[in-house]
């Protein structure tokens, strides 16, 4: 067993004695609503243990990618940047988020909440603030009609057309672009917007201005947001319809997921089915 294994079953065993103690189901970092008249004392406790949860899930997926990218060949969309180590030309910088790529198994949970297949060629899967394409390229694998990403950061944006490229990907189906999500034109017809928490309310809440008018003209509009960090701009939208994760997905992602996920539908794609 190697040191980091050997530290990640560790934490696992700490988390469950803190689970017991207090904080059974803290779900992705947060502390449970029941907890939110609970005494001063027990309430930090049941922080603490919910972001040491939260950390560990997210160096036990960081494991598992690794594993996954040593048994099948790394794919280069792994890794960890500052935005001020990157090349960005935009007057959004400091709205930004440090690159960071999602969790494949968080990928795989996003997409199992999107249109059935059979639906799935008539959606754009838009990943704003791509990164490296992971999104970008777990999108790829499945039947959307047309895949985006936009990165506003010159190196990820060339890594991230690479990774596209080495994949087998460079058909028409699959475009990064290098550009600023605040500014850069949005694909028309039936689209999903991935958002892996990219930036903060500065570039978000006109964001949903433009995707709302959008929506009200007539286009269907989902989105799917890793890391709600800013969910309340969408609740307090009412352009944007909260939708309820599929049971078992959301059950997969309470119990397993460094991350919480929220679905929002706008426009006609409020009457879309799930799954
Ligand atoms: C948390 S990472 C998400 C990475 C990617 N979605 C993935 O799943 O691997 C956030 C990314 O958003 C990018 N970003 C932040 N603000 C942006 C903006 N205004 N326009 C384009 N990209 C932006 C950052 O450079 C960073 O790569």
């Amino acid at each position: 067993m190697t040191l980091h294994s050997r530290r990640i079953r560790k934490g696992l065993k700490i988390m469950t004695i803190q689970e017991k103690i207090l904080v059974r189901g803290s779900t992705a970092g947060r502390v449970r609503p029941e907890f939110d008249g609970a005494p001063p004392t027990r309430r930090r406790l049941a922080q603490v243990a919910a972001r040491t949860r939260a950390a560990l899930l997210r160096r036990a997926h960081m494991f598992a990618d690794g594993m996954r990218d040593r048994l099948t060949g790394a794919d280069g969309t792994h890794g960890k940047h500052e935005l001020s180590e990157l090349t960005i030309d935009s007057p959004h910088v400091a709205a930004g988020v440090h690159f960071v790529s999602t969790p494949r198994a968080v990928l795989d949970w996003v997409h199992a909440c999107l249109p059935p297949d059979p639906e799935k060629p008539a959606w754009t899967f838009l990943d704003l603030g791509c990164g490296k394409g992971r999104a970008v390229l777990s999108a790829a694998a499945r039947p959307y009609g047309r895949i985006v990403g936009i990165e506003f950061a010159r190196e990820l944006a060339a890594e991230a057309h690479a990774n596209v490229a080495a994949a087998g990907h460079a058909a028409s189906r699959v475009s990064i672009l290098q550009d600023d999500a605040a500014t850069a034109t949005l694909p028309g017809g039936p689209l999903i917007v991935f958002l892996f928490n990219p930036f903060g309310p500065a570039v978000l809440a006109p964001l949903l201005q433009r995707l709302g008018q959008a929506a009200a003209g007539g286009q269907p509009i989902l989105v799917a947001y890793v890391n709600p960090v800013h969910a309340a701009l969408f609740e307090c939208d009412p352009a944007f319809e909260t939708r309820t994760l599929p049971r078992g997905t959301a059950w997969k992602l309470s119990l397993a997921s460094p991350y919480r996920l929220a679905l929002y539908a706008a426009g006609p794609a409020r009457r879309q089915t799930m799954r």
